[in-house]
């Protein structure tokens, strides 16, 4: 999907703000998943606006360059304030601007599923690491299922268009790379119906776009009748996989 021809590069951030304590959360996931390896370089691929790349930064003590082929997406990510070892570039997994043996660590997260080729991108990833370097996936996988499947018709056709895992894991597999971790971890989305619904009333989500203007009103509108009642947080599961370069 190209970014730049919709209007999440305005309404990402707010669509998408995390929840309390949920950057974090997953920073030290990716830390732990990542043990044992030497990073000072990073790729934030699939960049967007920006939300991780600093955070990226931060934890690994590293210098970190966001890519992404939307310059309006990428706009949004240069307008926050930036730390000095922080830059931001035109690409996309499959044309990095990225020297050869560069990074020592490829973060994608909710990008994979936007990969014209994710053989071509496993490929690219190979050629900009270093020896020992590794790819993280944050991605949502089909297998899953999704709080707006409650409210919204059709939401199941969507997230069927999410890869499996088994196509995350092939992509890599078949282009040098070990598997070294993979696991689901719970994702807080929203603490209540209220707030998934103040979330999702952006469409700040290539699954919600996809879905007809009918079914997405029909949604919301099932949503703001639910919220009506108490309810609790609203929780997905997201995949986390590390893969290790060979040879
Ligand atoms: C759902 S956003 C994720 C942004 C950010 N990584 C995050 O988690 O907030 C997906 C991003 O992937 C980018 N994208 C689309 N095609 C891509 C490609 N072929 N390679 C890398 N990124 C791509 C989009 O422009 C968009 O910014």
């Amino acid at each position: 999907m190209d970014y730049d021809q919709t209007n999440m590069p305005e309404t990402y951030d707010r669509g998408r703000k995390p929840a309390e304590g949920m950057l974090e959360m997953w920073m030290e996931r990716v830390a732990t998943a990542l043990a044992g390896h030497e990073i000072s370089a990073i790729v934030d691929l699939g960049c967007g606006t920006g939300r991780f790349t600093q955070a990226l930064a931060r934890t690994f003590d590293a210098s970190v360059i966001g890519i992404d082929p939307s310059e309006k997406m990428l706009a949004q990510a240069k307008a926050k304030p930036i730390a000095e070892r922080v830059s931001f570039a035109n690409g996309a997994g499959e044309r990095m601007p990225c020297a050869d043996a560069s990074a020592d660590l490829i973060f994608a997260s909710m990008a994979f599923h936007h990969f014209s080729s994710p053989q071509r991108a496993a490929k690219e990833c190979w050629r900009v690491l270093r020896k020992d370097g590794a790819v993280c996936i944050r991605n949502s996988t089909r297998e899953r299922s999704s709080p707006y499947e409650a409210y919204f018709p059709n939401y199941r056709v969507t997230l069927d268009t999410l890869p499996a895992a088994r196509e995350i894991t092939d992509a890599f597999a078949l282009n040098g790379f070990a598997l070294r971790h993979h696991e689901a971890i719970p994702h807080l989305m929203a603490k209540d119906v209220t707030d998934l619904a103040d979330k999702a009333a952006f469409r700040a989500d290539t699954t919600l776009l996809r879905l007809s203007d009918d079914d997405f009103a029909r949604g919301m509108a099932n949503m703001r009748a639910a919220a009506q009642a108490p309810s609790g947080a609203a929780m997905i599961d997201i995949d986390l996989f590390v893969f290790a370069r060979e040879g």
